[in-house]
């Protein structure tokens, strides 16, 4: 039995990896080890299956103990251990949520309903490093993956709308928090139905850029306002939100010799968990839109091809439709005015499910195969 151990499973992503593996039976079958960096000795968590007290999460001795290690902890917490369990010997598999990895040469990023053959090449070899990719890159290939597979792109654009979850867990209040004091802003005026919108926006601007208002962890407005740029910025320009919708797709897609060229803006918007995108496909020939949905929509069994239509967009191709659920829905489909090579589409995903933790959950399935 696969002697697993946890780290960093009572955060944001790694909650939802709990909740995922429990609803699954998935932690039937293996032995897990629940790691903490704060509570030693203190009772592991009811998975249904017995496990011992929580151990030390930087003790390699205890990591070297186990066939593998899914991380959820974040980055700091790779480059504090991982160098130090390798060094010593460790030959399990490390499964990281983290980006610290995803680049190296020994490391596969996972996302196996769009790059099974590659896992699958890297396992053979021996990679014992698998990664999660960036939540708007997996969504993106969860949604676009039939055109990748037939090899359609010539190049594309992706404009993101990046929900508050991504920043983490206090980003999301902050976000509720901001939200609140507009409202409460002007609670007197939305009372007053003939009270003057132009009064009540006035005072929403002024709450919005008053020393008050809580900015503490985006550094700026979001409620009613949005944040365009994400991470640190790279010599070119590029964020590296931005940087990593190029690099990573290609190396899940195992095209780093031959990359699809990716770039774009990458958007924060007041979201709470699901990520949404706006594509600009250069398709390499003027496919008919009914095969390029076709495709789309048979590649795996979570994308959702929405009509191209306003009430099936506004019902199903939001972030109110889409988060807590798997689903990846895919609409806006159209060729552009720019000619019958060029196509537009929209995506949304839950940026915690296949943005996050279920790749990871599915790795470690894969190795219990
Ligand atoms: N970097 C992403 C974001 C989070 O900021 O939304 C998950 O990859």
């Amino acid at each position: 039995m696969l002697k697993v151990g946890f780290v960093g499973w009572r955060g944001m992503v790694g909650s939802v990896l709990m909740q995922r593996m429990v609803e699954d039976g998935d932690f039937k079958g293996i032995e897990p080890v629940f790691f903490t960096t704060s509570q030693v000795g203190q009772v592991g968590p009811d998975v249904g299956v017995d496990v011992p007290p929580l151990k030390d999460a930087f003790d390699i001795e205890a990591l070297k103990a186990l066939d593998v290690v899914i991380t959820c902890q974040g980055g700091d917490y790779t480059k504090k251990v991982y160098e130090d369990l390798r060094g010593g010997g460790w030959k399990g598999y490390w499964i990281d949520a983290a980006s610290t990895l995803r680049m190296a040469d020994d490391a596969t990023i996972v996302l196996d309903p769009v790059n099974r053959k590659v896992i699958d090449e890297q396992l053979a070899r021996g990679t014992k490093t698998f990664c999660g990719g960036n939540c708007t890159v997996s969504l993106m290939l969860m949604g676009l993956g039939g055109l990748f597979e037939a090899d359609m792109i010539e190049w594309m654009t992706s404009m993101t709308y990046q929900a508050a979850s991504g920043s983490g867990a206090k980003h999301m209040r902050e976000l509720l928090n901001q939200m609140g004091t507009l409202r409460d802003s002007v609670a007197g005026e939305l009372r007053d139905p003939s009270s003057a919108i132009l009064d009540i926006d006035h005072k929403v601007t002024a709450a919005m850029r008053g020393g008050d208002f809580p900015v503490d962890n985006f550094g700026a407005p979001l409620a009613g306002s949005l944040l365009p740029w994400i991470d640190s910025k790279l010599d070119n320009g590029q964020s590296r939100e931005e940087w990593k919708g190029n690099v990573e797709t290609n190396k899940i897609l195992g095209l780093q010799d031959n990359p699809v060229p990716i770039d774009g803006l990458c958007v924060r918007i007041g979201a709470m968990r699901s990520h949404s995108q706006a594509f600009t496909i250069k398709l390499k020939h003027d496919v008919p839109l009914d095969e390029i949905e076709e495709r789309i929509a048979t590649h795996n069994d979570w994308v959702k091809l929405i009509p191209n239509d306003k009430d099936a967009t506004i019902d199903g191709l939001t972030p109110a439709a889409a988060t807590g659920t798997l689903d990846v829905p895919v609409g806006r489909l159209r060729k552009l005015a720019m000619g019958g090579e060029y196509l537009s589409a929209f995506s949304v995903g839950d940026q915690l499910l296949w943005g996050a933790a279920e790749p990871l959950k599915r790795m470690l399935k894969i190795l219990r195969e």
